[in-house]
């Protein structure tokens, strides 16, 4: 086991990725709060994966609900040692109708709510005094623009940039702040995403998520469990001398 005894919180982890991430905690060894908007999601997962896990409900755009869920992690493990900022939401449109309601719900949550909650959990660490690891959810959409996704595109190369100031100006603590970009993952985000660019473009249901498929090298989308390596790996002590990096794990889709 790689993380025997760590306290973990994974935000958005009652499906997808963030669920995949859990359950790979959970088999290492750590205690694992499975923090999401929808708690009865959170609920069903947590009973899924068993005692390690804990369903804890979380608005990552509140700060109250922020602070609340680490109140919540701590009274249950006593401590918080690893952070996944994992939550975020997709919004597609062309530049001339993108909508502020649109663009303030996204910032909201990928931008603004992946700030606040690393930094209450960076003030947890802080005050414990032996450091942490927070992971931050990038995307290959944060390295580069796509003409339909301006929104949701800004917010991951704002996520890709707070990771390095954070993770610059964390390190002196002991907690080290690293990114993933995932290139694209299958499950109900795709689901979303293939519908609206299907009215967006007019395509079949399935055929933007077949296109996109085909330019993937490694020849098909990612499951969770693609990106758990990575996951574990950044939370573990094996990562103590990272700072402040983003990772692909997007089967050869970006080089940097
Ligand atoms: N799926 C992909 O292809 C892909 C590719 C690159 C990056 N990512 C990133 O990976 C992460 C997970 O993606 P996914 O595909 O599993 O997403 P998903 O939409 O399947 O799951 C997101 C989860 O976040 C929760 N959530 C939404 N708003 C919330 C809020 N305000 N507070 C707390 N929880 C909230 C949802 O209830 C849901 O459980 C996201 O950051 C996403 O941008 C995904």
């Amino acid at each position: 086991m790689r993380l025997p005894g760590k306290s973990a919180l994974i935000t958005g982890a009652a499906q997808g990725i963030g669920r995949g991430f859990a359950e790979a905690y959970a088999r290492e060894g750590a205690q694992v709060a499975i923090a999401d908007i929808n708690l009865a999601a959170a609920e069903a997962t947590a009973a899924e994966i068993g005692e390690a896990a804990y369903a804890v409900q979380l608005d990552v755009s509140r700060q109250d609900s922020i602070d609340a869920a680490i109140a919540a992690v701590v009274a249950q493990t006593g401590k918080l040692d690893i952070l996944i900022n994992n939550a975020a939401l997709f919004d597609a449109a062309e530049t001339v109708d993108i909508t502020r309601a649109s663009f303030d719900r996204l910032y909201a949550v990928n931008v603004a709510g992946t700030l606040f909650t690393m930094q209450a959990a960076a003030r947890r660490m802080i005050q414990q005094g032996h450091g942490g690891k927070i992971i931050n959810m990038a995307s290959q959409a944060g390295r580069r623009g796509e003409p339909l996704v301006l929104v949701y595109c800004s917010t991951k190369a704002a996520v890709i940039s707070m990771t390095q100031s954070a993770g610059l100006n964390l390190i002196r603590h002991g907690i080290n702040v690293n990114a993933i970009a995932p290139g694209v993952v299958d499950g109900a985000h795709w689901k979303h995403v293939d519908e609206m660019f299907a009215k967006l473009e007019g395509k079949a249901p399935g055929q933007k998520k077949a296109e996109v498929e085909a330019g993937v090298p490694a020849g098909r989308f990612a499951t969770p469990d693609d990106l758990t390596g990575m996951a574990v790996f950044l939370a573990s002590d094996q990562a103590n001398y990272i700072v402040s990096q983003c990772y692909n794990v997007d089967g050869g889709q970006w080089m940097s």
